[in-house]
């Protein structure tokens, strides 16, 4: 595995790779690398000739400063396991090769991202997906791949880059990957790791939660279903849902009623202690 720090480099590598006609898969991440991204890479490597993963954590999609400075980083062992996993080539660019200007500096394209932004993240963490569609199109323009895998965990955030890519026009097939878990249900995530012993106890709760809730779902409406799992969580020490909404998987809009749409999925956002944990789960899929 080739390790790139530039956009030059990349682009270099690139055009190398596009010389050979080799398709090429690119899977964005910000590093911490656990078993969720690993299955984003395993999808990857089986669907293309050759794998580029960027790790970057990127500063312009953190609405909250404390998060940024405590993100979790460890870029040896992210190499090791990208290198493992039959990883070609690794982008980790600094924050400097990627804003030259300045991260303040380049607010100034807003990106179209239609009303699936708005809503849940968009409205919790504002700015972060603007953040998001900046650095997802600049890594899509320097690396121009042919696949770019992305996880289910972030579900509204697969519907941003899909109307991000619409609108400006980049072309390049994005691949949804299903939800990994820990053993005891816990979706996989870099901020796991920043959970107290007794936090990760208990968190995989929610999860549990919202997995009773589609059997409970089958014979009670939208709005008792959602609140059954906002009271269960909310009931438990350290947990407090920010937001929990059910949602037609296409729109990202609010549903009434379970008929509503043939793709229904409730979308959760928990602080447990400071860390702030999402997760989601389907209540109907389009057969
Ligand atoms: P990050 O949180 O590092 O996640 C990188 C990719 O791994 C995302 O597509 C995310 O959905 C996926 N992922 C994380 N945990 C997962 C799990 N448990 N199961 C399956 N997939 C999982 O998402 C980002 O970084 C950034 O916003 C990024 C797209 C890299 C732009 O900066």
């Amino acid at each position: 595995m080739i390790i790139l720090r530039t956009v030059n480099d990349v682009r270099r590598y690139v055009s190398e790779q596009k010389g050979r006609h080799a398709s090429i898969g690119l899977v964005p991440t910000m590093g911490a690398l656990h078993a969720g991204h690993l299955s984003l890479v395993e999808k990857a490597v089986k669907g293309n000739d050759v794998v580029i993963a960027s790790v970057f954590v990127n500063p312009t999609q953190f609405n909250n400063p404390v998060d940024l400075a405590t993100y979790p980083r460890d870029e040896e062992s992210d190499f090791r396991l990208l290198s493992e996993a039959g990883v070609s080539a690794v982008f980790a660019p600094s924050v400097e090769e990627i804003y030259p200007g300045g991260v303040s500096a380049h607010s100034g394209h807003v990106y179209d991202l239609g009303s699936v932004a708005e809503v849940m993240e968009g409205k919790y963490r504002p700015g972060h997906f603007q953040g998001v569609a900046q650095i997802v199109s600049l890594l899509f323009r320097i690396v121009t791949p042919d696949r770019a895998y992305f996880g289910e965990k972030d579900f509204q955030q697969i519907a941003v880059i899909r109307k991000m890519i619409e609108t400006e026009g980049i072309d390049v097939e994005i691949i949804a990957c299903p939800i990994k878990r820990a053993e005891d249900g816990l979706a996989l995530s870099s901020r796991n790791a920043l959970l107290t012993e007794e936090q990760r106890k208990i968190a995989p709760d929610i999860h549990a939660a919202l997995k009773e809730s589609v059997e409970y779902s089958k014979t009670h409406s939208v709005r008792a279903t959602h609140d059954s799992v906002v009271e269960r969580i909310d009931a438990m020490p350290e947990m407090k849902v920010e937001y929990f909404e059910i949602v037609d998987g296409r729109t990202l809009e609010s549903i009434d009623e379970w008929e509503e749409s043939p793709w229904v999925v409730g979308c959760i956002t928990v602080y447990c202690g400071k860390v702030r944990l999402i997760d989601n789960i389907a209540y109907r899929m389009p057969k």
